[in-house]
């Protein structure tokens, strides 16, 4: 048997300007199991980043992780930038940190295998819910991506969403028994406190079109509120820790220990 502990959305430079030590982060939020899986939003500095990562790569035999939105952007405070060549992808610094990023692969810990990717969004949410048009999309999506420190490779939504969709495409193909993105699954509800704003649909994208197979786990983050809910045969989960005041609790009071999953080893090692 495999535990695997999921959590995402730590926002750890959070936590350490309320004086958290790296101990304390891991006694109140996380419990220890074989894998952590974290699906996304480390911390917005890489350096801090790297020290919670390297703190919980102590704790577990293996992290598993997709990055989200603040882990790829470069803000204008981070210290990292200064030592970043503007033609390095952030995306490399991790992997130098900690090997196992999901982005468009599958890694198999005891033939449990793990896939996905970071996402994009597809603008379908906003579309339905909202009065508006490509222009005040792209104004919205340039003012949170940030063009001038995000290293996508591209500065055009579309074409950012059509590459992030096409890994996740050839991931669910191949069934993983667990299934990770950053971005919020539209198939998921979406938390009452988001659903007002337009920005929400940065984050979010039709998952309809992978074809996720029954007996799926799907863990995400993004939108900050726990949730654990079976549908359509599909386990989502969304276990965040969020910045400190964060209103998580929006689908009940989940506790930690919901988060950790106890499954059987396959034999296809
Ligand atoms: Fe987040
Ligand atoms: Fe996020």
């Amino acid at each position: 048997m495999t535990k695997i502990y999921f959590i995402n959305d730590l926002h750890w430079d959070f936590w350490k300007k309320q004086n958290y030590s790296p101990e304390k982060f891991f006694e109140e939020f996380f419990l220890p199991a074989d894998v952590c899986c974290i699906a996304g939003d480390i911390a917005n500095d890489f350096i801090d980043s790297s020290t919670i990562l390297k703190y919980l790569k102590g704790r577990y035999k293996k992290i598993i992780y997709t990055l989200g939105n603040h882990d790829l952007g470069i803000f204008k405070k981070d210290k990292y930038k200064l030592q970043l060549p503007r033609t390095i992808n952030k995306k490399q610094a991790f992997s130098k940190v900690i090997g196992e990023h999901l982005d468009g692969n599958i890694i198999k810990v005891n033939g449990i295998t793990f896939g996905g990717a970071c996402g994009s969004c597809d603008w379908s949410w906003v579309y339905k819910n909202f009065e508006t048009d490509d222009a005040e999309y792209l104004t919205k999506w340039q003012d949170w991506f940030d063009c001038k420190w995000w290293r996508m490779g591209s500065t055009s939504p579309w074409q950012i969403f059509d590459w992030e969709i096409n890994k996740l495409k050839k991931v669910a193909e191949q069934n993983p028994n667990i299934f990770v993105t950053h971005f919020h699954p539209l198939s998921c509800p979406i938390p009452d406190s988001y659903k007002n704003d337009k920005m929400t649909g940065v984050f979010i994208y039709d998952d309809s079109v992978l074809n996720l197979q029954p007996g799926t786990i799907y863990h995400f983050g993004h939108t900050h509120s726990k949730i654990k809910l079976e549908q359509n045969g599909i386990l989502y989960l969304n276990n965040c820790i969020g910045y400190p005041g964060d209103l998580i609790y929006e689908f009940g009071q989940f506790k930690k220990e919901d988060f950790l999953i106890e499954l059987e080893d396959k034999n296809d090692t």
